[in-house]
């Protein structure tokens, strides 16, 4: 068991008002995608590709941190890094931690300099997690199915055990086809025999790469979550709600699971019995911003996932983040006009709200905004359209960002109320409505008294709005 209280970091960026406070980042340099998420005696384990030498993508580490609550952490010193003349001597790429009988057991992809060649690797712990001795004859996987194709692309392995057997799903592509999930077997976790492809792209997208696969029973269903890279706009995380039997996976639905930044998430079940999901905060601005600033990458804050009935996978923020929320202010059935009715002010707010639409309705969010409102960030609900906006153009007076309209079709049933969730974080923004769109998005606010909150519309009833600053989690050393 690792103590708390944690060992307080060193506050390098004091003045960084795009700094996210109540997300999880490292103390300073890159950071993407969460990997080997693990309980353990109770404390949740958040491994991360991390490069401890700059904010750029380069030299990748598994960064290591650890948290009671699911709200505060704890850094831990670095868990993998590159081993120079082995497999792994470019870089230790994403993966994931299983329990095997006691042992902690990590799987990774280790890579060659330049990432031509991807293999999958092993390592275990024998001090609850500190440190990591990997496998002697590593790797355990070193070739690519010839069905791929000779591709390079090969990585990411999600492991789990399905009575004596485990297994492993591997991210990939099929050159001519596009992504597909590589799944495999094994009765020792150290020899595996590849079994057939999971799932490949239902359409055939040539270039595109499925990496960090998550494959999982949630109710009665099973799960299939891919992040879909083909290095353009349509680089989303993409999920399959089906059947799962004889080793077959048959998809009944699919859909989009966030439609902007979060990229790359890991799930897994907790001793609640809730699975849960990570998942990396891209950055919207260019490298030389981000190098620049120090830092690059959040994550976003742990998600519960849900199925409805119609096979949507539902997420919503872990509610342990609630216990930090402050000041809480709250408003109930207010009829919106066209002039400001709630005016509040904050770059770290959680917001809910739950709003009845007209047939002709229009709700409109201004978030970091200046008090004249020429710096703004907007989120908006049409009822006619349907359609949920976050529009990011005129967040920032920054100028390195990439400035962005996403408008996202969210249908609501007749009788149906529109959610929305909003954790406001400095440069994140995490929107969520009905638990079933989810719109993550980045805005770099420069000036602090841009922080302006308004809620105006026309044709709705807002039946409930709580908004709550938040504080940071971190304490800091002083000096
Ligand atoms: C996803 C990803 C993974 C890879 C890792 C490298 O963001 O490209 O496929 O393992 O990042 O950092």
């Amino acid at each position: 068991m690792i103590e708390q209280p944690a060992k307080q970091r060193k506050n390098l960026f004091v003045n960084d008002v795009s700094r996210p406070i109540y997300h999880f980042l490292p103390p300073a340099n890159w950071m993407n995608d969460p990997n080997g998420l693990i309980q353990w005696n109770g404390q949740y384990h958040l491994f991360y590709q991390y490069n401890p030498t700059g904010a750029n993508h380069a030299n990748m580490h598994w960064g290591h941190a650890v948290s009671d609550d699911l709200v505060h952490w704890q850094d831990l010193p670095v868990a993998l890094a590159p081993t120079s003349g082995s497999v792994d001597e470019g870089g230790i790429f994403s993966g994931c931690t299983i329990d095997n009988n006691g042992t902690p057991t990590i799987f990774y992809t280790g890579v060659s300099i330049g990432y031509d060649t991807q293999v999958q690797c092993m390592a275990t712990s024998q001090d609850d997690l500190l440190t990591w001795q990997k496998y002697s004859d590593n790797p355990l996987i070193g070739t690519v199915p010839t069905v791929a194709k000779q591709t390079r692309e090969f990585r990411d392995p999600f492991v789990w055990k399905e009575g004596e057997m485990w297994y492993m799903v591997v991210g990939s592509q099929i050159a001519d086809r596009g992504g597909v999930v590589f799944l495999y077997q094994s009765p020792d976790l150290i020899n595996w025999d590849y079994l057939h492809p999971l799932y490949a792209a239902p359409e055939t997208d040539p270039g595109a790469v499925w990496e960090c696969p998550n494959f999982f029973k949630l109710d009665d269903k099973w799960v299939l979550i891919i992040s879909h890279n083909s290095h353009d706009v349509t680089t989303r995380v993409h999920y399959f709600v089906g059947t799962y039997e004889n080793l077959q996976f048959t998809p009944e639905n699919h859909g989009i699971f966030d439609h902007a930044y979060l990229y790359a998430p890991l799930t897994i079940q907790d001793d609640k019995g809730r699975r849960l999901l990570w998942g990396w905060i891209r950055e919207g601005r260019t490298e030389e911003a981000y190098v620049a600033a120090g830092w690059s990458g959040v994550q976003c804050v742990p998600r519960v996932l849900s199925l409805d009935e119609n096979n949507h996978l539902l997420s919503e923020p872990v509610h342990e983040i609630e216990t930090i929320r402050k000041n809480g202010q709250h408003f109930s059935d207010i009829v919106l006009a066209e002039k400001t009715d709630i005016t509040a002010r904050g770059l770290n707010l959680d917001i809910s709200a739950e709003i009845e639409c007209g047939t002709e309705g229009q709700l409109t969010i201004l978030l970091a905004s200046s008090e004249d409102g020429s710096t703004r960030t907007v989120i908006q609900y049409d009822t006619a359209s349907q359609h949920l906006t976050l529009n990011t153009e005129k967040s920032s007076k920054s100028g390195s960002d990439h400035r962005k309209n996403y408008v996202i079709e969210h249908l609501l049933a007749a009788d149906e109320r529109l959610e929305l969730r909003i954790l406001l974080d400095g440069s994140v923004i995490e929107l969520i409505a009905n638990k079933r769109t989810s719109i993550t998005g980045r805005i770099y606010p420069t000036n602090p008294d841009d922080n302006f909150l308004r809620v105006y519309g026309n044709d709705i009833i807002l039946r409930h709005m709580s908004i709550y600053e938040m504080p940071s989690i971190w304490s800091y050393e002083i000096g």
